[in-house]
């Protein structure tokens, strides 16, 4: 690894990991009766308690720490009152700030028992997030990424989200390049050692269209069925790749407990 990017990595995964840490944090407590207001709050008090500091609060007058969207929600569900019920899926997503540089990651859970259609989306959307991690290194394309993961999908029968993208990340929350989830090999920027950027495919069990509430944020599926979706920072080596927002306690994907 170049002595460029050096420090941009090592803080990366400093941001990361207290972001990983902090989706550990939550997984235990995430049972039917509970409101998503208190997952928003453990998030935040764990990403105080690290140093860190929570990106979305106040991002464009987003008002809390983190992003819960539930079942047929694709993105940016703002926490609240709402009471999670069995047999629902959720996403919580959280970026931690911390010595000017960002780490962003999201992970799906199950609430209680949930059907055999969401778990299988569930999985799918993981599984198709890391196929495209997978193949990661400097001599690849960014549309190499959107491909694998538009394929990997479709074959199984579910759609990928084009209104929202992973972004490059570092000191900024969001900067270039747009990273698509769909695509063709070979389109698109060459990846370079150094980049630094999420991958955080949204995928739906129907169709792909989305579509905003009036609150401005959260983001639902048009025809009202379920989306899933994961979120990793990864950063592009000289020689392939490094994933900075893995679970230190092996809590990557559901289920958490056998
Ligand atoms: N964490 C989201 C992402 O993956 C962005 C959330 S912005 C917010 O890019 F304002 F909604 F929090
Ligand atoms: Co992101
Ligand atoms: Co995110």
């Amino acid at each position: 690894m170049g002595k460029d990017f050096q420090e941009a990595f090592d803080k990366t995964r400093e941001a990361g990991t207290i972001a990983s840490g902090a989706l550990d944090e939550i997984t235990k407590i995430i049972k039917p009766g509970i409101n998503t207001k208190k997952i928003d709050t453990i998030c935040y008090e764990f990403i105080n308690d690290n140093g860190a500091y929570s990106a979305p609060l106040y991002y464009r007058g987003y008002p809390k720490s983190c992003c819960i969207s539930a079942n047929h929600i694709v993105c940016h569900g703002i926490p609240g009152d709402k009471v999670l019920n069995d047999g629902d899926i959720i996403n919580v997503d959280v970026t931690a700030y911390k010595n000017n540089w960002h780490g962003d990651t999201s992970r799906m859970f199950f609430v209680g028992e949930v059907s055999i259609k969401a778990k299988n989306l569930v999985q799918t959307t993981y599984q198709a997030m890391m196929e495209s991690i997978k193949i990661l290194n400097k001599d690849i394309f960014l549309g190499d990424i959107g491909s694998t993961i538009q394929n990997y999908v479709e074959k199984r029968g579910f759609s990928i989200v084009r209104d929202f993208c992973g972004h490059g990340i570092g000191k900024k929350f969001h900067e270039d390049p747009n990273v698509l989830h769909y695509g063709k090999k070979g389109t698109g920027a060459k990846l370079e050692p150094g980049m630094i950027f999420t991958i955080e495919p949204m995928v739906n069990e129907g169709n792909y269209e989305t579509k905003v509430l009036n609150d401005g944020w959260t983001a639902v599926t048009k025809d009202k069925k379920l989306s899933a979706q994961f979120e990793h920072t990864v950063g592009i080596k000289n020689d392939g790749y490094e994933v900075f927002t893995l679970s230190n306690k092996g809590l990557d994907f559901p289920p958490y407990s056998s």
